[in-house]
């Protein structure tokens, strides 16, 4: 059966492709957040993942305001990237592993999720950056599901809807017949906003509520309106729900193993978060 290992949150800025080029890890502006991935790889290398799904929010490269689904889910066997007009190279592609992404779908459909499923689908930065950081420099042995959730054109799904989704995703892991071990991602936020009159607004106190509110009180931010995260993190700070979604899918017992927190890079608060999940200690407790 399919095990999920655990949970990784990372915020996605692009000009962090375009320091990775440049070798600027260790750079005084840069060293701080980098800093933040030396847990992640012992704790990757450690868990040994062999697929990641991976909600994040497209921003235009393969969804536009013409056609924007509310939940995608990829099922291709490769995921190519494209040139985003950010500066930073494009990432090479990412395999799927297809047989899961159909099992998902028919678990989603199921549980009425009117999903849109996706047999070629290109992932923009929102996915290469945080596969980038956690994997550097290596050729990529692990599999992705990417699933997109619109997070650009309003109205977007409430908090409450993802923490469902992923909640859906976590069952559906659960009942794969396949001996795998499924670790979850979700990119974005924290609190921040690209445009208009707040642009460069950051909300230290909101984001450090939600960083801590993720790991064992989920459903307590789902008081939140969309609306009201706009108000408090700013307009694209909405890409928080992705982590929703990622915590909705962890279905055993959660534990924060590493944090990290640093303003700003680029107009971003970036965050690095890593849950575990234990089943053992689910099946214990009950
Ligand atoms: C930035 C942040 C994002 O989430 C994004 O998608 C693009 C740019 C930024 O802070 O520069
Ligand atoms: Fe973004």
């Amino acid at each position: 059966m399919a095990r999920i290992i655990g949970g990784v949150a990372t915020t996605h800025v692009p000009s962090i492709g375009k320091a990775i080029a440049e070798n600027k890890q260790n750079d005084p502006y840069w060293k701080p957040f980098f800093k933040g991935f030396d847990y992640v790889h012992y704790w990757l290398a450690r868990e040994k993942p062999d697929v990641a799904v991976v909600f994040y929010n497209d921003h235009g490269l393969n969804f536009f305001l013409d056609k924007l689904p509310t939940f995608a889910v990829g099922a291709a066997k490769e995921y190519r990237n494209e040139d985003e007009g950010w500066g930073i190279p494009v990432s090479r592609a990412i395999a799927g592993d297809s047989a899961l992404s159909w099992h998902l779908i028919n678990v989603l459909v199921a549980d009425e999720f009117d999903i849109t499923m996706c047999q070629d689908l290109l992932v923009d930065h929102a996915v290469t950056i945080p596969m980038t950081l956690m994997w550097p420099g290596q050729r990529w042995s692990i599999r992705i599901v990417p699933v997109a959730i619109n997070t650009v054109q309003h109205p977007l799904p409430s908090l409450a809807r993802r923490l469902k989704l992923g909640r859906s995703i976590g069952r559906a892991i659960e009942s794969y017949d396949q001996d795998l071990r499924v670790v979850m991602i979700g990119t974005g936020g924290l609190s921040h906003q690209l445009d208009g009159k707040r642009a460069g607004f950051i909300n230290k106190e909101f984001d450090r509520l939600c960083m801590d509110k993720i790991v064992n009180e989920p459903e307590a931010l789902t008081r939140y309106s969309i609306h009201d995260w706009v108000e408090e993190a700013g307009a694209q700070g909405v890409e928080f729900l992705n982590w929703m979604a990622m915590r909705g899918a962890l279905t055993g017992h959660v534990t924060e193993v590493h944090r990290n927190y640093h303003i700003p890079i680029s107009n971003t608060a970036a965050a690095t978060v890593v849950l575990e999940n234990r089943e053992e200690a689910k099946r214990k407790a009950a």
